[in-house]
């Protein structure tokens, strides 16, 4: 659930700023907009169709089959049950119509079975089987385990191991080439620790919230969206005797689960029957429940603050000295990598819920009446998996779309850095089949959001989204000059001055002040942030009634103001810029998602070559390989150690991670243990002149000279050159190992 961080509209009439953003040109095709309000959400979630694409087709026949099948050994049964009943009826009739209802139960148990396995290729036990392989590879070998373990952990928190660390390290290099230096970002790097009028302005103290329900007995807390989305999906998964019309409902309200508000999402719980997990006792109604970390600052305990939720608002209080920094230019990005708090109500599913993680955040400022993007050339040709709302709430899936020409994004900029995301995952590792771009609903977003994209990644617990990119409009920046009086602008030049008409607002400052003595200054300021048709409206009431009531929100009430406190004219002016808050798109990436995405996508496991047991590899593509290369004599001995030392020296000095592994064990072992770690090559010295070089996955193997080793292993992992290459440049060699 994309929470939403709506600040109470009236705080904007008081500073008197417009919301809207100005209409953008879509680029290519017109925008479509589903607007919620033209479909009642009643009808959205309780209108299935039967032929949903959300439905699988064949699941659905085998569903109405086996409700056939159950209907007819009803009343089978009761044919059976009459006869029996009846003096008249013959033995060998009561036999054939007992068989005829065995006949029926078997031809229902096959179609059951039937359903059972496509079910569980859906989603069942083989994706808990795969899961648990991988988790557990990915503890013994310190990827990561959960913190403070020795003292029994604590839900949603966990430490990265040596391997994990080298991934992550990988990752947000790679993202700091690809984004932060390929586009000029200006990176900054923020304090966690957040004094609260900081978040209260960006509407997190207020809005910050998940929904959430209490057990009523225990007080056992669960987000609510969790439950019903539980509830959907073992429905679906283990009930075989639900109904095509009742599954399809399930599925549409999964697909929905994010527009829900809190009072559907009541509803839902109290229709299905929904309890608490543990218990099974009855649930509270939801209720917001604020996600921030609290915490106080200084030893006083007097000023408050909390623990940033997002990375986001560091740079935006930032963001006049940055603009300055870009010689006042527009459009410019600033990005920052670090660690983000949120108290989720239910840690769950590992890496991809949890208190504390590592966010990289981009917040690229435009000209609102301008998004275009000057690059979007360079990636309006990639196809991918787009899926707008209109196919979501429709119940299709996703398709393949050139981002050229899916209209459906609101501006280039925000399509612009909807490609490069998905380069970014792709490069990584991520499997373009399993990758997805899902625009948010009409509910799920924000109301000053102009448009929203998530990067979703498919795993085994379903869609997860791992990017957000947002268009923002103002809002941000519009908040923090409203709290803190600096004003968060940016302006054109005009190249010739132009005349305009404007509202000039004077309050008179002695006369409010005689009336509203120490309260003045409020009063001031809330006449000055007008916009122009507040104070024109002010105006013709001050001219026809002497007198306004005037609603000042930093007081919390209204006051009565007369024609002498406050003059209003328009004003012709010559003008020489226009100042304006400039927009702000934003790609958000939750790095522990991502990353445990990626472990998902690049696991495997293949039979040893003796067959009698499974080995595991993660094919991760070199640039996210914790180690790139490991280095083997090929037995214990002195000067093959020697051999090794030089060529881990060699490895050192052109920048390439590495590990030696002089154990004993056969070299097949040492293969395995270090595919498991998803290193992509292995050297293996087994003479002083030569050695060996193996690719991870296809185990092959090539025979390069010792001096030339290292360059070798820098071309292949840094790209310059692929395995195939290096295969056709130098002699293959096989190995010796029975393992192998
Ligand atoms: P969700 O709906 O899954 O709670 P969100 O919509 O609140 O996520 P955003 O506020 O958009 O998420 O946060 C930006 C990114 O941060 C997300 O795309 C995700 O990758 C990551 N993220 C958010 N919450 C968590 C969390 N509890 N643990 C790990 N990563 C998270
Ligand atoms: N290069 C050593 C082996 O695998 O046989």
């Amino acid at each position: 659930m994309h929470r939403q961080l709506i600040l109470v509209q009236k705080v904007y009439t008081r500073v008197g700023l417009v919301l809207q953003t100005p209409p953008q040109k879509p680029f290519l095709k017109p925008i479509s907009l589903f607007s919620k309000s033209l479909i009642p959400s009643s009808f959205r979630i309780f209108t299935t169709n039967l032929r949903s694409p959300l439905m699988d087709p064949q699941e659905t026949s085998l569903r109405q089959a086996l409700a056939g099948k159950q209907a007819a050994i009803d009343a089978q049964a009761n044919a059976v049950r009459e006869l029996k009943a009846s003096k008249a009826a013959e033995k060998a009739a009561i036999d054939a119509a007992v068989e005829a209802l065995k006949g029926l139960k078997m031809e229902k148990s096959s179609i059951e079975e039937e359903l059972q396995s496509i079910v569980k290729s859906n989603g069942g036990d083989s994706k808990e089987t795969f899961r648990q392989n991988l988790i557990n590879t990915l503890e013994r070998k310190l990827f990561y385990v959960p913190s403070f373990k020795i003292y029994g952990g604590v839900a949603g928190l966990y430490d990265y191991g040596p391997p994990g660390c080298a991934v992550k390290q990988n990752v947000l290099t790679y993202w700091r080439q690809h984004f932060v230096m390929q586009e000029n970002m200006l990176e900054v790097d923020c304090p966690c620790v957040t004094p609260e009028v900081v978040l209260k302005a960006s509407g997190h103290v207020e809005k910050f919230t998940d929904l959430m329900v209490k057990d009523e007995k225990t007080g056992a807390c669960y987000r609510a969206d969790h439950l019903l989305k539980d509830f959907c999906k073992e429905k679906l998964e283990k009930d075989l005797s639900l109904s095509a019309e009742k599954a399809a409902e399930f599925k549409q309200v999964l697909a929905l689960l994010d527009d829900f508000s809190s009072e559907e999402l009541g509803a839902k719980i109290k229709e299905y029957g929904i309890t608490a997990p543990d218990t099974k006792n009855p649930l509270s109604d939801p209720y917001p429940f604020n996600l921030m970390f609290q915490t106080s600052i200084g030893p006083s305990g007097l000023s408050s603050g909390f623990m940033r939720p997002e990375t986001a608002q560091g740079i935006f209080v930032n963001f006049k000295d940055l603009y300055y920094y870009n010689g006042n230019k527009l459009p410019f990005a600033a990005a920052q990598i670090g660690q983000a708090f949120r108290n989720e109500i239910s840690p769950r599913q590992g890496l991809l819920r949890v208190r504390e993680f590592t966010l990289a955040e981009i917040e690229h400022f435009v000209d609102p009446q301008d998004k275009s993007h000057r690059k979007f050339r360079e990636v309006a040709d990639l196809e991918f998996f787009m899926f707008p709302r209109e196919l979501q709430v429709s119940g299709e899936s996703a398709k393949k779309m050139v981002i050229g020409d899916a209209g459906t994004v609101n501006n280039e900029t925000l399509g612009y850095f909807i490609g490069r995301v998905y380069l970014f995952l792709t490069s990584l590792g991520i499997d373009k089949e399993r990758l997805r771009f899902r625009q948010h609903l009409a509910n799920e977003m924000a109301h000053y959001a102009a448009d929203c994209w998530d990067a979703e990644i498919e795993c085994s617990y379903g869609w997860i989204e791992c990017v957000g990119i947002a268009d923002r409009s103002a809002y941000d920046l519009r908040a923090h000059t409203d709290k803190s009086g600096v004003s968060l602008v940016a302006h054109e030049k005009y190249a010739e001055p132009k005349e305009v008409e404007k509202v000039v607002i004077t309050p008179v400052k002695k006369e409010l002040g005689l009336a509203f003595k120490g309260n003045q200054k409020m009063v001031v300021e809330a006449l000055e942030a007008m916009d122009e048709k507040e104070a024109m409206d002010m105006k013709a009431n001050l001219e026809s009634k002497g007198e306004v009531e005037f609603n000042v929100c930093t007081l919390g009430k209204s006051v009565t103001l007369n024609d002498k406190m406050v003059t209003i004219k328009k004003e012709k002016k010559k003008e020489h810029q226009r100042v304006f808050t400039p927009s702000v798109i934003e790609p958000s990436f939750g790095i522990g998602r991502i990353i445990y995405c990626l472990y998902e996508h690049s696991f495997y496991t293949r039979p040893s070559k003796a067959g009698d047991e499974q080995q595991n590899v993660f094919r991760f593509p070199p640039l996210v390989a914790p180690i790139k290369c490991t280095v083997f004599p090929l037995v214990q001995n002195q000067q093959y150690e020697e051999v090794a030392e030089q060529i881990a020296k060699s490895l050192a000095g052109a920048g390439i991670s590495h590990k030696i592994d002089t154990t004993g064990t056969s070299i097949g072992k040492r293969y395995a243990r270090t595919d498991e770690l998803g290193v992509p090559f292995a050297i293996t010295v087994d003479s002083t002149s030569s050695v060996t070089i193996r690719e991870r996955d296809n185990k092959q193997q090539i025979r390069v000279n010792v001096d030339e080793v290292a360059s070798v292993i820098k071309e292949v992992t840094d790209g310059q050159s692929t395995w195939a290459d290096v295969q056709w440049r130098y002699p293959a060699h096989s190995s010796i190992s029975a393992d192998e």
